[in-house]
């Protein structure tokens, strides 16, 4: 008996029934080593009586330690017991990583070809097709789904995964999922019924999931739905504290990974830092060390993991580790749950994340930045299971026990802390507002105020917050609307194309020029080859046009050493290319012509450009600094920026950075006229 309700008596009691659990043999075979590991599974065990519960009750929220099986198996148990019907299963995940590495696990399991029976939908980039029935989605591609698809027809089970991690999608799911859920019960009851016999609406079923999850909390919100819960295996791990707190976590982490390697058994090491920076710092060092070592030391095998990683690399970190090496791996949280690694028993975290923050308060504006900040409890505890996933393992915490007593317990969902602009722009194409929707937990005032705002100044709402023509434009576009603003003023100026290419490049999930703070000598002298003295925004663009130039002729491996002498990151430029085809199908479709031009006439790119960022601008004061336009930071141009040390006018600027300055950075300068009449005029009296 492997699934029970936790909290009083268990509710309900199952039996493990091997003979009908082995009937349902898959097309990987029994006898295959893949479908050996799916039974051998915690979640195999309550296979049948999960399948019976979700059955009966439209909503259920299934718990389960990491590893368990929920989030490859219930969705083939769906499909093995017919549930998915006519439509398919999504599986929305928080991160693009988990969605696509999932889907190619389970097409693995299933023994087909990716994109076949299972497929994955992140934003730029979907495999699946007209026979897909499992999909893997992250909850940013559903939420976008909901435009055109209001009650998401074409699914008949809805699985909301890691949904403990309370992003903004997937609140916004919950919260769409629950009216959705009504429609299409009171639709499918009215066919029934002969009312509206050329419905082809069905009943959505939803499931909840995840490893650590204020489960009564769900259950409540969704109508008290049934809670269930996955006995797992998890093996103990051994947790150390230090004696005393350290002082900088990165060389903390250094000598515990030496520490480790040089006298404990073998065993992979994965530790967990904040971000790409620390991971690209501390790889560097301790790859410079272990060269050092005797020889009767074993190799050390460094693998970097975070989000923007390219798929080749993260292959790395999943395939067996070489005989006499040890892995180490550097991950960000996004190895905190979803993923599984092979090989891990010793864990050192250093007890730190970067946090998506809204400032709405000392920016004016709607701004996300990333923070460094302590990690949660919660995170803590995950990091620590992670060690314990094959055996007994060993975590070493860079902070002290009181450190760990004193964090917060658990994250505040995103929608408490991140900007509400594209959410309250697709509530609106859905003709809902913010407002009046039920969410778990409702977002604060003012960030939905700075949200419709930003709408207002961009344009997408009109003076009674309603939606105009171009906000419903704005939508179509698969990036955040200031962005699609950008492209959308380029129509009147006629240089689509090259604002296309720009945005694409910013859209791309790392930056296009590599920033190494102790090489910006050597880099700005590789970079002035492509340098517009209008800034970094035309910079870019003459980069990727030299780089498309060199490509025509140049086989893999020159465009890579090229990309390399000018520091350029080639995967931004890959990435970027993709992005770019979409938006411009997506001009295709909102009646904008991609191709208009403006070649090597700076002006039409610029004006574009000030219209989505006329909130993220600074004008040039008497004493030399630099001050919002809409808001009252002092910003100093990024040290990285093309304009670095410059003094011009007026600046308008992709993001800002908090660090021991606020710095801008993507940085153009613009004659003060451009900002004339690029917002709209306040109605009288307000
Ligand atoms: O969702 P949950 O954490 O309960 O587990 P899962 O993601 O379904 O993974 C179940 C098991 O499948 C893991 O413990 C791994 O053994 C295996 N797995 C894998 O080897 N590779 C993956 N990409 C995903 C899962
Ligand atoms: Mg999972």
């Amino acid at each position: 008996m492997s699934l029970h309700t936790p909290r009083k008596k268990p509710r309900i009691h199952f039996d493990d029934d091997e003979g009908l659990r082995k009937s349902h043999s898959t097309s990987s075979g029994p006898s295959s080593p893949l479908q050996k590991q799916r039974e051998q599974l915690p979640i195999a065990k309550g296979r049948d009586a999960l399948i019976r519960e979700i059955r009966e009750n439209d909503v259920t929220i299934l718990l389960g330690e990491t590893g368990s099986g929920k989030t490859t198996q219930v969705p083939q148990y769906l499909l093995e017991a017919g549930m998915a019907g006519k439509g398919m299963v999504a599986v929305t995940q928080p991160r693009r990583v988990a969605a696509t590495s999932l889907a190619a696990r389970v097409a693995a399991e299933r023994g087909v070809k990716l994109g076949s029976l299972v497929g994955y939908s992140v934003r730029f980039d979907e495999v699946c097709g007209a026979d897909t029935k499992i999909k893997y989605v992250s909850d940013g591609m559903l939420v976008r789904e909901l435009l055109s698809d209001p009650l998401l027809s074409r699914y008949s089970v809805i699985v909301l995964d890691e949904a403990h991690e309370r992003t903004l999608r997937t609140d916004f799911l919950i919260a769409s999922l629950k009216s959705i859920q009504v429609k299409r019960k009171q639709a499918a009851d009215g066919k029934r019924k002969g009312k509206s016999p050329s419905s082809e609406i069905n009943p959505l079923k939803i499931i909840v999931m995840s490893a650590t999850l204020d489960a009564e909390k769900f259950s409540r919100f969704y109508h008290n739905a049934r809670i269930l819960y996955v006995k797992g295996r998890q093996h103990p791990v051994k947790i150390f504290h230090t004696a005393v707190s350290q002082t900088d976590y990165v060389e903390s982490a250094l000598r515990a990974f030496f520490q480790i390697h040089l006298d404990q058994p073998p065993g992979d090491v994965l530790i967990f830092l904040p971000g790409q920076e620390d991971i690209e710092s501390l790889e560097k060092t301790i790859i410079s060390h272990a060269k050092r070592l005797p020889v009767s030391v074993t190799n050390v095998l460094v693998c970097p993991m975070y989000a923007s990683l390219p798929p080749s690399q993260q292959a790395r970190i999943f395939s067996a580790t070489p005989s006499k090496m040890r892995k180490c791996i550097l991950a960000t949280n996004i190895a905190e749950t979803s993923i599984t690694i092979p090989g891990v028993k010793y864990v050192i975290d250093t007890g730190k994340c970067k946090e998506k923050r809204y400032l709405s308060k000392d920016t004016g504006g709607g701004f996300d930045t990333l923070l460094t900040r302590d990690i949660t409890k919660a995170s803590a505890l995950q990091r620590a299971g992670r060690a314990g996933r094959e055996g007994p393992g060993f975590c070493f915490r860079l902070y002290t026990e009181e450190a760990f007593n004193n964090l917060a317990a658990s994250l505040e969902p995103e929608i408490r802390r991140c900007s509400l602009t594209q959410s309250v722009l697709e509530l609106k194409c859905l003709g809902q507002d913010l407002e009046t929707v039920e969410f778990m937990d409702p977002p604060d005032i003012n960030s939905v105020i700075a949200a419709l705002k930003t709408l207002w100044i961009i344009g997408a709402l009109g003076n009674s917050n309603e939606l105009t023509p171009l906000g419903r434009q704005m939508a179509s576009f698969p990036v955040e609307p200031y962005l699609a603003r950008i492209i959308l003023a380029s129509s009147a100026h006629g240089c689509t194309s090259e604002v296309i290419d720009i945005v694409s490049l910013l859209s791309s999930s790392s930056s296009l020029f590599l920033d190494i703070s102790d090489q910006r000598d050597a880099i700005a002298s590789a970079r002035s080859k492509f340098r517009h003295p209008s800034g970094d925004h035309l910079t870019m663009l003459n980069a990727l046009r030299a780089y498309q130039e060199m490509a025509e002729t140049e086989n893999k491996s020159s465009r890579k050493e090229w990309c390399k002498q000018h520091f350029l990151n080639e995967r931004t430029i890959a990435e970027a290319l993709k992005i770019r085809d979409q938006l411009r199908s997506t001009c295709g479709r909102v009646g904008l012509d991609w191709r208009a031009s403006k070649k090597d006439s700076e002006e039409p790119v610029l004006r574009s450009f000030t219209v989505g960022l006329v909130q993220q601008s600074a004008l040039l004061q008497p004493d030399g600094s630099y001050k919002q336009l809409m808001g009252h930071s002092v910003v100093k141009i990024h040290p990285g920026s093309t304009l670095a040390d410059k003094k011009v006018p007026a600046i308008i600027f992709d993001e800002l950075v908090y660090t021991n300055h606020i710095y801008a950075r993507g940085v153009s300068s613009v004659p003060r006229s451009y900002f004339n009449g690029v917002t709209p005029a306040l109605p009288n009296g307000s």
